[in-house]
Order: C-alpha cells, then sequence, then structure tokens
C-alpha cells in the first residue's frame, strides 16, 4: 500500500458540528494536550493544558482593523471538531515520512465591530503541541482592511528561563542569545524557547512559541510585560499598520510546542503539519546536496567581491574550485562576486547590482560548460543589499539567464541594517515585515518557474514554508559561520548548542559548517573560530540542512583528509532524525539515518565544558553489525588551545552497545555508523 493510500485511509472523522457552548474545549489524539476556549469581559481567551496541568493560563486572541475600536467579543456561536491521521511524503527533508495526527477545534466568536461581527479561531492540537489561527471569512472579496493590532497573548503558567536576543537590532536575526529569566524578556524574535525554572533537574517543560506558514502577513514578535506575559508584536508598514489585506483571510498559525525534554522540541513536526502541502507538481528539479564556493576566501580577505588584482571570483578561480569539487563528490560550487555592483561602498548601493552582467574576467558559459563535463554545478549568488526594487526589476531576466545555463540554485542576501530597506515608493520597510514576507516568497515563486532552489541569507524566519515550496531549500536567519571569520566577537561555544533548541525549531539553515583551519592566523580567541575541529564535522548532522557547504579553502581541506573523510562521507538528506540526548546550552546528541540507506550518523557537541556523555546505540537496527568511524577530540584538545586535535578510531558494535562521547571544552564528536551485515 502507498503511503497515499494510507493517508486517505487513515482520516479518522467527518467534521461535527455542535450546539454551541459558553465554554469549548478540545483535546489532542492522545489526550495529552488540551485546549480550551471562552469568552470573558469582551475578551476572546484561550488557555491550554498537558495531562490535566495547566501550561497557558487564559490569554486573549483576536485582531483590531483600522477605522474600528478593539472589538468586545460576546460570545460563541459555534463549534465545529473534526480529526484527522495522516501520513505525507517530503521531497527532501530531516524525515522522509511525517504523521500528521491532529484533532481541530473550530470556534465561531462573536464580536460587536463590524470586521470582528464573525471570526473563526481554528486550532489544531497534536500530542506535542498546538497550532491555532483566526480566519476572517466573512470581509467581502474587494473589502481593503488594515490590521492595526494582534491581541494573541502568550502566558507560561509558572517560572521559566528563555533564550533569546532583543528583536528589531540593526543586525536582524544575526545575534547571539541570551539566557535569563523569561520575565525579562522585551521584545523576543521566535521561536522563543522556554524551560521551567526546575527543568534541568527534573525535566520540566519546554516550550516552543513561533509560527507556522507565515504568507502575506507581517512577521510576529513577542513582548513581554515583565511578568510573564509575551504579547505578540507584528512588524509593522512605515505608516505603522500591521497587515494590509483584502477579502477574506487567515493569519499565520500561532505556534506553541510543548514537550518534556528539549530534544522533544528539536523532533516535532508541528512547523511541517501546519503548512499547505506542495504547489510545485514535480519536485524532481529540487536537490539536496553538498557544496564548496568561493566565499571564506572573501570573509577572510584574501580575495575580493569586487573586481581588481585579487577578484575572487575569476573564471581560472571558479575552475580550480570545479576541479576540487569534482575530485572530491561535491555537487557544486558557489561563487560570489560574479557580477556587476561590488565595487565601491555596495551596502549603500544597493540598487547598481546587475544580476545578469558579469564581470569580465568571469564568463560563465565557459565556466558552466567546464562544470557540466565535470558533474558540477555552478550556484548562483544575488547579494541585494536589501535594494528590493532593484532586485525584482530584474528577477526574471535573472533566473531564466541562470536557467540557460544550469545554474539550478541561488543564495540570495539582504544584507542592510534592520528597517532600512526601501520599498518602490522609498517607504522603510523592516527585513520580515509584511513587504518582505511577500518579497521572499515572490523570488521562490519566479526562482521555482525557472526551476531553481532558493538559499536566502538575512531572510525572513522560517515557518515551514519548505513544505509548500520545496525550492525554498535553506536560509540563514541567525548567527553563522562568518562570524567566526570576522570576530567581535566570533561565536562562543555555547551558540551551536541553543541553536537547535531555538533557531533550528523553524527549519533548516545555511550554518556553512566545516572550517579545518579554525584558527586562521588569528590570536585572540574572539577573532577566530571557538571550536574544536570535531565540531566542525558534528555540525553536518546536528544542525539540519538540506543543503551544506564545506566552508573552508581546498587547501585547508587536503591538508586534512583524516577530518575531510567524514565532510566527503556524510549525506544531507535523511529517512528520519532523532535527537538523543540534549540541555538547551550545553550539549546535544543527534541521529540520522540517510535516506534510503542503512547506515546512520551521529552528530554531538557539548558547550565550553568538557563532557562525558554515554549513548545508547539502541536506534541501530538490531542483529547487524555496524562499523562506527568514530571522529572525536584528540589528546588534550581544547577549543581554547588546542582545537586541531582529533582522533579518528573503527570499532564493530551492535544495538546492544553504547557509546562513550568523551568531548573537549568547547568539543564534539561524529560517527558514521556503516552497516556491515
Ligand atoms: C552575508 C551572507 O551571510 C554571506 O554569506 C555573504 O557572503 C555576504 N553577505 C555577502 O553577500
Ligand atoms: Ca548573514
Amino acid at each position: 500500500m502507498s503511503f497515499r493510500t494510507l493517508a486517505l485511509l487513515t482520516v479518522l472523522a467527518l467534521p461535527t458540528i455542535a450546539q454551541a457552548a459558553e465554554r469549548e474545549c478540545a483535546q489532542s489524539p492522545g489526550k495529552v494536550i488540551e485546549v480550551c476556549v471562552f469568552t470573558r469581559d469582551g475578551q476572546a481567551l484561550y488557555a491550554v493544558s498537558k495531562g490535566g496541568k495547566p501550561v497557558l493560563a487564559a490569554a486573549p486572541m483576536g485582531l483590531t482593523f483600522a477605522g474600528e475600536a478593539q472589538a468586545r467579543y460576546t460570545g460563541i456561536t459555534a463549534a465545529k471538531r473534526s480529526a484527522s491521521d495522516t501520513t505525507w511524503e517530503q521531497p527532501w527533508g530531516e524525515q522522509r515520512l511525517i504523521r500528521d495526527n491532529h484533532s481541530e477545534l473550530t470556534v465561531s466568536l462573536a464580536g460587536d465591530t463590524p470586521l470582528n461581527r464573525s471570526v473563526d479561531v481554528v486550532f489544531r492540537l497534536f500530542d506535542d503541541g498546538l497550532g491555532f489561527r483566526y480566519a476572517y471569512a466573512a470581509i467581502p472579496a474587494d473589502q481593503a482592511v488594515a490590521v492595526t493590532d494582534d491581541r494573541t497573548e502568550f502566558k507560561p503558567v509558572g517560572a521559566y528561563d528563555a533564550w533569546w536576543y532583543e528583536a528589531l537590532g540593526q543586525e536582524r536575526d544575526e545575534y547571539l542569545y541570551k539566557q535569563t529569566d523569561a520575565h525579562r524578556i522585551t521584545l523576543a524574535e521566535t521561536p522563543l524557547t522556554l524551560r521551567q525554572n526546575n527543568g534541568r533537574e527534573t525535566g520540566g517543560l519546554h516550550l516552543s512559541i513561533h509560527e507556522a506558514a507565515l504568507v502575506d502577513f507581517p512577521s510576529m514578535l513577542l513582548a513581554g510585560d515583565g511578568a510573564g506575559t509575551y504579547k505578540a508584536r507584528l512588524m509593522p508598514w512605515a505608516d505603522g499598520t500591521l497587515a494590509r489585506k483584502t477579502g477574506a483571510f487567515a493569519t499565520p498559525w500561532r505556534t506553541v510546542l510543548i514537550g518534556d525534554s528539549a530534544g522533544a522540541l528539536a523532533d516535532s513536526r508541528i512547523e511541517l503539519n501546519l503548512n499547505e502541502p506542495s504547489k510545485i507538481a514535480d519536485t524532481s528539479w529540487i536537490k539536496p546536496g553538498k557544496y564548496v564556493g568561493i566565499w571564506w576566501e572573501m570573509h577572510l580577505q584574501k580575495s575580493t567581491w569586487g573586481s581588481g588584482p585579487i577578484h575572487g571570483a575569476t573564471t581560472q578561480n571558479t575552475k580550480r574550485y570545479i576541479d576540487f569539487a569534482a575530485k572530491y563528490g561535491f555537487d557544486g560550487v558557489l561563487v560570489e562576486g560574479w557580477n556587476r555592483g561590488w565595487d565601491g561602498d555596495w551596502i549603500a548601493n544597493g540598487d547598481k547590482f546587475s544580476f545578469t552582467e558579469a564581470y569580465p574576467d568571469f564568463d560563465i558559459k565557459a565556466i558552466t560548460d567546464y562544470g557540466k563535463a565535470k558533474g558540477v554545478k555552478l550556484i548562483g549568488h544575488n547579494e541585494t543589499a536589501g535594494a528590493v526594487p532593484n532586485y525584482e526589476a530584474q528577477l526574471e531576466d535573472a533566473m531564466k539567464l541562470y536557467e540557460s545555463v544550469g545554474v539550478s540554485q541561488v543564495k540570495t542576501g539582504y544584507v542592510r541594517h534592520s528597517g532600512t530597506i526601501l520599498d518602490q515608493d522609498g517607504q522603510p520597510q523592516w527585513f520580515a515585515g509584511q513587504y518582505m514576507v511577500r518579497h521572499n516568497l515572490h523570488v521562490a515563486e519566479v526562482a521555482a518557474r525557472h526551476h531553481i532552489s532558493i538559499d536566502a541569507h538575512e531572510p525572513v524566519k522560517d515557518t515551514g514554508l519548505r513544505r509548500t515550496w520545496p525550492n525554498m531549500l535553506s536560509r540563514e536567519g541567525a548567527r553563522g559561520q562568518e562570524f567566526n571569520a570576522w570576530g567581535d566577537p566570533t561565536n562562543p561555544p555555547e551558540h551551536t548548542v541553543i541553536l537547535p533548541f531555538t533557531r533550528m525549531l523553524a527549519g533548516p539553515m545555511d550554518f556553512t559548517p566545516g572550517i579545518m583551519d579554525v584558527v586562521h592566523g588569528k590570536t585572540e580567541l574572539t577573532r577566530r573560530g571557538q571550536s574544536t575541529i570535531a565540531v566542525q564535522l558534528a555540525l553536518y548532522v546536528v544542525l539540519y540542512s538540506p543543503i551544506h557547504m564545506a566552508a573552508d579553502l581546498p587547501e585547508n581541506y587536503e591538508a586534512r583528509p583524516d577530518a575531510f573523510q567524514f565532510i566527503r562521507d556524510v549525506p544531507t538528506d535523511w529517512e528520519t532524525s532523532k535527537t538523543l540526548q540534549g540541555q538547551v546550552g550545553d550539549y546535544i546528541v543527534v541521529a540520522r539515518q540517510p535516506r534510503g540507506g542503512k547506515d546512520w550518523f551521529l552528530g554531538a557537541l557539548t558547550d565550553e565544558q568538557p563532557r562525558k556523555l554515554n549513548q545508547k546505540l539502541d536506534f541501530l537496527a538490531t542483529g547487524k553489525r555496524y562499523e562506527a568511524q568514530i571522529y572525536r577530540d584528540g589528546p588534550w584538545a581544547d577549543f581554547r588551545t588546542n582545537p586541531g586535535a582529533l582522533t579518528v578510531e573503527k570499532k564493530i558494535v551492535t544495538a546492544k552497545d553504547s557509546l562513550d562521547l568523551d568531548m573537549a571544552a568547547g568539543g564534539g564528536a561524529a560517527v558514521r555508523f556503516k552497516i556491515l551485515d
């Protein structure tokens, strides 16, 4: 039976419409999570519990529109229930088959303003969390409306720690996380991860508040009131309105993952399940893979994006990278600085970028022909410097050109201080307000028509849209490896044990791992990579992305064949993934099985503390023997004093064994379990 047939057979129940009560409750399929909705003193409220214990206290819902007062909700007029248990297949992903087992409750609220006279709130309840969205179905098709407030609040019950950074800072989402009492949150980006204060010792609750299916709506931030309530704050247009809509619409889903461990958050698939199925019928041209690029050498200032004596993107240099990629089995070569517009202050002059005209020393045709003969693709690069109208004007021509020469992946970029992108009317735009949410999707749609996938840097945060547009392969949206070239400061070891439980809950990240020479000639710790070399290998497994870069210079890989072997072997597309151990900001162990394969890969990381973890291998197939190819921190390894020490060893293991993961300060481990019989 195909999974599709299975999906059809397992739809459990048809919707039932009940007489509306004053209070409507619904439970997740396994009766783990419960939501109750009611109105009180003119507010529409929802409250959430897990296993009978309150998790989110009653908190307001609904939107306010321009020209109307804040609505008073007077009651529930209808409630509709349904349940569904299906399994669907990802074209690529961290897990091939995804089960979507949820119950749904739709409550219709009556309000006392014209636009809020009738609003539906749709809840989807899973055993590991929930999502809810507002549907304003009664707005006439041609009526333009402006949202001026999202009243949604989240009120976690009890004391929580939070991992967060101040939202709307000039570097967008490229900040280090801080851990504080959640009450100290002022304005946080999502996903926002919270852990009950005693969580560490008792396995208390872990929450992640975020959103799913962010389409044609501004991105949601969370404003703390100092007393444990977090209110939705949407990135506004220049005139202060939040969202501009015409006719009936539904908001993105507001989501809350609720788990007993950090790993439960990481292994939740709610984010994907709340997005629509693929709008791209034939996805066979969308390919995960590994790439190298003319990139790190610019960040190390060995070559330049702009033209001149050390221009990086030359035909000759690109052929050198293509040779390297072909020799070691990489799928693509990213080339930055190939197009006109980089000379001078390119951030200030983004409107000068051409996306079709190459510098004279970069011969696209010769390069792509050379690549084709060697089985290596050129990966395009479109740095816009946030000059969006300039990019949109050239988008169609650019994608057409790239398709014609066989480019099937483009990295985009929006380097510009948050809030200073200018639209076609010269109005300032936030990097993830409704304008940029529209733009990011527009780029993906135009690209899809030309069979091109997108890897967006300085992007709108991920909300699971890869399900609907699988050519949205990966994105940045956090501090990546590039900070380890620049310094001031570089990413401390705990950064990569925070990311899996925060930013990565949104979706894949193009972190660009694999730096072999983490010190790159620097003496100060905060100006070079703060990890051991084993960490750089483990990141390929720990941080999920369908495309991963081997970011270092070719000569640095050839100098470390011991470590490089793991990067050559590790795939980027998985049958299944499991977070085996983890504490936010302390450590993590992840295992993934290659899609269609029998091997397993494991990645483990610690923070600045050396750490010994024992890991049971019961995820391996029972009764099979595996060769464990272990890449671990070598003798006296330490991210401060001896980052390059690596021990590679092999041993035979079975599912009955366990493995000691002995990690140095700022260290980690990477393992390939190669099946033997
Ligand atoms: C920032 C991106 O994150 C980086 O990867 C890129 O090299 C530069 N912008 C230049 O486009
Ligand atoms: Ca960046």
